[in-house]
C-alpha cells in the first residue's frame, strides 16, 4: 500500500435491500434508506451509493451482488434482510456463493453485540466475505438493527478495505474511529 493514499477516490458502496415485499412495493424500503443515512453520518470521505432492492431469489441475490462488485466497482456492498431462518431468507447463503473468502468475524461480533440488546439475534445468520475489491456485510432487515450492527463493525470495514486495494476511507471521528494499526518507524 502506498504513503500517498488519499481520500480523494470516490469510493462506491452498494446497498443492497432483500425483501420480497419491499420488491413489489407492497411495503417502503426502510432498511437502505437506514444505511445510507449511517453511511452519511459516518463517513467523512467522498463517497456515491448504489442501491439495489430486490427480491429473496437465490439468483437474484447473487446476480446483484455479482453486477455490484464486478460492474459497479463498489469496494464495500451492505445487504440488509433475509439472514433469518425462514424459507425465503438466502442473503448469506448467496454472499457465500459469490465470495472467493469469508470474514466471519464480521457475523459474530454483529450477533454478539446485537445479543445484548435483543434476544432474537442469534436468530441471525449474518455474515461478510471478500469478492475480488470489495467487502460485502449481511444486516438483518429490522432498521434499528442496522445502526447497532454496523457501529460494532464499522471501525474495521476501512482498513479492511485498505487490505484489499479499494479507496481510503475515513470517518468523522467524533462520531466513528476506524482502527488502522499505526505504522512501525520506517513504513
Ligand atoms: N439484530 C439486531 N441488532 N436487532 C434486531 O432487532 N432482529 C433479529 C435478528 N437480528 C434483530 C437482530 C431478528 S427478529 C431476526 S428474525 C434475524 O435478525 C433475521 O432478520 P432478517 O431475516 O430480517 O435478516
Amino acid at each position: 500500500m502506498s504513503d500517498d493514499k488519499t481520500s480523494s477516490a470516490t469510493a462506491r458502496i452498494g446497498i443492497v435491500t432483500v425483501s420480497d415485499r419491499a420488491s413489489r412495493g407492497e411495503y417502503k424500503d426502510r432498511g437502505g434508506p437506514a444505511i445510507r443515512e449511517y453511511l452519511e453520518e459516518v463517513l467523512s470521505s467522498p463517497w456515491e451509493a448504489v442501491a439495489r432492492v430486490i427480491p429473496d431469489e437465490p439468483a437474484v441475490v447473487e446476480q446483484a451482488l455479482i453486477e455490484l462488485c464486478d460492474q459497479e466497482n463498489c469496494c464495500l456492498v451492505i445487504t440488509t434482510g433475509g439472514t433469518g431462518p425462514s424459507k425465503r431468507d438466502i442473503t448469506p447463503e448467496a454472499t457465500e456463493a459469490v465470495c472467493e473468502k469469508m470474514m466471519p468475524g464480521f457475523g459474530e461480533l454483529m450477533r454478539k453485540v446485537s445479543l445484548e440488546k435483543v434476544a432474537t439475534a442469534i436468530l441471525s445468520r449474518q455474515t461478510a466475505g471478500i469478492r475480488g475489491g470489495a467487502l460485502i456485510v449481511n444486516l438483518p432487515g429490522q432498521p434499528k438493527a442496522i445502526c447497532e450492527c454496523l457501529d460494532a463493525v464499522f471501525p474495521a470495514i476501512p482498513y479492511c478495505i485498505d487490505l484489499i486495494e479499494g479507496p481510503f476511507l475515513t470517518t468523522n471521528e467524533d462520531r466513528l474511529v476506524a482502527f488502522r494499526p499505526k505504522k512501525k518507524p520506517g513504513q
